[in-house]
């Protein structure tokens, strides 16, 4: 039998077939309070401009009401018959109110009304992502504190480079963080305007107030253009895009953190929480929530590459290809905050091995700059040269297998005559880190100003 929501020209149902590819209700009904919350909205606006009377208004908000209180209680039986969740609710209202729920669709469309109901689910959402953003820096954070003078070496190409501090590399991430909540605030931002109104293209004839409906439901103001307000998936690709730059962050940690763990580094060690063991090899700890960490990337980004592929050749306004939107925006959601919540888990949980630590920064030659440095400083080289003369000693130090510290004093002047006894002061990783004090730089002192910027931009 034809479709009771649109099958006036219809003298048929549809295929099986036809049924599972187009209905959408088997994941867009997680929209249900979204779309409850939009019918609402536009009912109490049809009511006050005089478009539907008082008591249809009435039944239709307690009907609504009705639905929502089913949907929760689980005792709504959701029908793939009715493609989606905005034909599923409006369906259930009719068996309970009868004929004033047809008068809901007045002045609307299923295009504006999913443009709707999926911009308060992301805005939604974008709430999430920046709460558990904003705990996730609190356990960097935490870290930071507490080893905001322990030494580690730095790395470049994975190779010893500097040492830094381990308050200093737990900053960092606070930092990649902190840029990414701000991505969402302003992606919220810029989402924060209303389609509902803008129907199923064109707008609408009946005396609609859309500034009535945009500030019911939390948003700054409706939409400008009504071709625009029910094409667009901009706020979706934001969501997307920002949700990508995020995991990537957590996934470059989870890296450090498999690295970290592995027998050859020691570094840190994780939580029995966050790791598993091995069924065959007694001794292992694999990090498994990192390296699930590290693959949720791939998933998110994906979901972002999926729907700008969606999106990139369609014509105005609405085409059905929108309809897959949904599963990429929940996946990519769903992945996102189970990501942020691991990694929150594990960095809460997590220790730093310091003694490893500290004996891994003075190793591989990493106070070759500080040497250079005082060079310059002390005999007054141009840079360039006491990085030759430098060089010269880590190829001496090399060829003895010792590090640059314990070479001797003569060994030191076969650089450079010129050399003193008071080169050794600045081969010691802890005058190392201390005497980077240029703002932004490793130094305690300056992790310590940092953490204390932090808690409070945190409070
Ligand atoms: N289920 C649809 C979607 O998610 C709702 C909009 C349908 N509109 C239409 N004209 N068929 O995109």
């Amino acid at each position: 039998s034809a479709n009771s929501m649109w099958g006036g020209r219809f003298a048929g149902g549809v295929d099986a077939i036809m049924e599972a590819i187009n209905a959408s209700i088997g994941f867009d009904k997680r929209l249900y309070a979204q779309d409850i919350a939009g019918s609402r909205a536009h009912a109490a606006m049809l009511a006050a401009t005089g478009i539907i009377t008082k008591a249809d208004h009435a039944a239709i908000d307690a009907g609504l009401q009705q639905v929502k209180d089913e949907i929760e209680a689980g005792n709504f039986q959701f029908k793939t018959a009715l493609e989606d969740i905005h034909m599923n609710v409006e369906s259930r209202l009719k068996e309970i109110i009868g004929e004033p729920a047809g008068r809901l669709h007045t002045a609307r469309s299923r295009n504006d009304q999913v443009a709707v109901d999926f911009r308060l689910w992301v805005r939604d959402q974008c709430d999430a992502a920046i709460a558990g953003i904003d705990r996730l820096m609190r356990a960097f954070l935490k870290q930071a504190e507490a080893g905001a003078a322990w030494v580690m070496p730095g790395f470049t190409h994975l190779q010893t480079a500097q040492p830094v501090t381990w308050g200093h590399h737990m900053l960092a991430y606070v930092e990649m963080l902190a840029r990414d909540k701000s991505r969402f605030h302003d992606a919220r931002k810029r989402m924060n305007e209303c389609p509902l109104g803008a129907a199923a293209l064109a707008g609408t004839s009946f005396p609609i107030d859309r500034h009535m409906t945009a500030a019911a439901l939390g948003f700054d103001r409706p939409t400008a253009n009504s071709l625009d307000s029910t094409s667009d998936r901009d706020f979706a690709l934001e969501f997307l895009s920002a949700s990508s730059i995020c995991a990537m962050h957590l996934s470059r940690f989870a890296e450090e953190l498999v690295i970290w763990s592995s027998a050859q580094f020691r570094f840190v060690r994780l939580s029995d929480s966050f790791t598993t063991g091995s069924s065959i090899m007694p001794q292992k700890k694999n990090p498994d929530a990192a390296e699930l960490l590290r693959a949720k990337v791939g998933r998110i980004l994906g979901a972002t590459v999926a729907l700008f592929m969606v999106m990139k050749g369609l014509p105005l306004t609405y085409s059905k290809d929108m309809q897959e939107d949904k599963e990429q925006v929940f996946d990519a959601a769903d992945n996102l905050m189970l990501g942020l919540a691991a990694m929150e888990g594990m960095v809460k949980d997590m220790n730093a091995n310091r003694e490893v630590l500290a004996a891994a920064a003075s190793s591989g030659f990493s106070t070759a700059t500080d040497l250079a440095d005082w060079l310059v400083r002390s005999l007054n080289l141009p840079f360039r040269d006491a990085h030759h003369v430098t060089g010269s000693l880590v190829a001496l130090a090399e060829k003895k297998g010792c590090d640059l510290p314990d070479l001797t004093l003569a060994e030191m002047q076969t650089g450079h005559p010129g050399i003193t006894q008071e080169v050794y002061s600045v081969l010691g990783v802890d005058n190392s880190v201390r005497s980077r004090v240029s703002y932004g730089g490793t130094a305690p002192s300056n992790v310590e100003a940092q953490v204390a910027r932090w808690k409070e931009a945190l409070a």
